[in-house]
């Protein structure tokens, strides 16, 4: 698969795909839906989900992508029949969607990096004026798809692998720091307590599939991100082992900022429920305790730091309706980079101007049940990340067990992992994507909709 390109080592394809996983889904979002779940619980139904469910869905995209060496949409093509496809042009759908309010946000993170660097610590206060300013939203917002497209375009090897291998470890010995210091605040022991303590309560429907929607956003799963990965991944690696690293990673990360992000809030005496302003509400005013030239210095590495984990994850939300365009539709790689890219931004707009500035899609669509109007931005990420992408994992856990089949599958894993068939993994895995995942995320998939949507909630 020369003519594809690859990736050049064994620890280049965890660092891309942990870099992939790892962004605003764990720095960003984990810690205010954290928040909005009532804290500890929604902690344990996550690591359950994240580690029983997802893992082997993982697993799964890695193999398939593995064995095709295509895109998804291809993929599931080659190994089934044609109507299949059906599941990798939905992941296509919700990689382009996410990715569509993702640079938003991603925006947000660097236009915060500037802010640091200029001692702007108020601009907490300021937050909601700062998402309102279109020029500053929309240029960092160019900004940051142009800087994907050209890691994009410049394939894998090159761009992508060589700057997840700096930056992850960097932002996680920066985030150790964070919580050292976070754990010397007044109060901070409250936010520990919010943040570890469950109370089974407080697990409601919502918390459910609020968690389980995050899992796999977090993790990049359910949309074929990790299936075009898994594409470029040589015969040799072991599948298992680098899902596992790939999973605790991510996790570990998510908890990580969990960890430092509540003993802040509470020590502020901010509501934990801060949504998804919560980091960037939170956060400056505690470099601005650390003093001017510190504070500059902390406050400007974490942004930078948060802005180049959304990049690696930002690229590859980029490249799988890329990869789909460049395999089946036979175009150069950087005319479909610059095609994707562009229509993109432009569906991002509307997410640009939900949040304050645009009434009409700052309140976009009142579901049935609900007392409020939910915003354009949240919107889509209902509709893309919480339910496009369990529904797909399911799809995917179903297409391999009874389409592809698993001895197939097993097979596909046993290279690169010896001795995997017949032991007590391959069993879990078996029995994961054949029955755990297919029944629960349908399920919940379905529940989720009733509820959300419709405002039908039996419980
Ligand atoms: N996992 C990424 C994050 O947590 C987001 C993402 C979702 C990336 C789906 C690729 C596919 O920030």
């Amino acid at each position: 698969m020369a003519s594809r390109g690859g990736f050049n080592s064994r620890i280049g394809f965890i660092a891309a795909a942990a870099g992939s996983a790892v962004g605003l889904g764990n720095i960003w979002k984990f810690p205010f839906e954290v928040g909005d779940g009532g804290g500890a619980a929604f902690v344990v139904i996550y690591l359950a989900f994240a580690f029983l469910l997802c893992f082997p869905v993982m697993v799964t995209e890695i193999a398939i992508g593995r064995r095709t060496n295509k895109n998804p949409v291809g993929a599931f093509t080659d190994l089934g029949h044609k109507n299949w496809r059906i599941v990798g042009i939905l992941g296509v759908l919700a990689g382009v969607l996410i990715l569509s309010f993702y640079n938003v946000v991603a925006g947000w993170a660097f236009g915060y990096f500037v802010e640091m660097l200029m001692g702007h610590f108020t601009i907490g206060q300021n937050f909601g004026t700062f998402i309102t300013d279109m020029v500053k939203v929309g240029s960092y917002g160019v900004l940051f798809m142009v800087a994907t497209a050209l890691i994009v375009s410049r394939g894998i090897s090159g761009g992508i692998e060589r700057a997840s291998k700096i930056l992850m470890p960097t932002l996680i010995v920066m985030m150790l720091g964070l919580v050292a210091y976070s754990f010397t605040l007044p109060h901070a022991i409250e936010g520990i307590k919010f943040y570890l303590l469950p109370d089974f309560s407080k697990i409601t429907l919502p918390v459910m599939y609020n968690a389980l929607g995050q899992a796999f956003f977090s993790l990049s799963l359910g949309m074929g991100a990790l299936i075009t990965y898994g594409s470029y991944v040589d015969k040799k690696e072991n599948i298992v082992t680098s899902a596992a690293y790939i999973t605790l990673a991510d996790v570990g990360i998510a908890f990580l900022a969990g960890l430092m992000m509540f003993p802040f809030v509470f020590s502020q005496g901010l509501e934990p429920t801060g949504g998804a302003g919560l980091i960037f509400v939170t956060l400056p005013g505690i470099f601005g305790t650390l003093g001017p030239t510190l504070g500059i210095l902390v406050g400007a590495t974490f942004f930078l730091l948060l802005s180049f984990a959304a990049l690696t994850s930002t690229v590859s939300l980029l490249e799988v309706p890329v990869s789909y365009v460049v395999d089946e539709h036979k175009v150069k790689r950087k005319k479909a980079v610059g095609l994707v890219a562009g229509v993109i931004f432009l569906l991002g707009i509307p997410s640009m101007m939900a949040n304050g500035y645009s009434g009409f899609f700052s309140h976009f669509i009142t579901y049935l049940g609900a007392g409020k109007a939910t915003d354009f931005m949240t919107f889509i990420g209902h509709i893309a990340s919480d339910s496009f992408l369990p529904l797909g994992g399911a799809l995917i856990a179903i297409f391999a067990a009874y389409v592809w089949k698993k001895h197939n599958l097993n097979e596909e894993i046993e290279q690169g992992f010896p001795g995997f068939k017949g032991s007590l993994g391959e069993k879990y895995i078996d029995f994961a994507i054949t029955y755990l995942a297919p029944v629960v995320l349908i399920i919940i998939f379905v529940l989720t909709v009733l509820d959300r949507f419709f405002g039908i909630n039996y419980f």
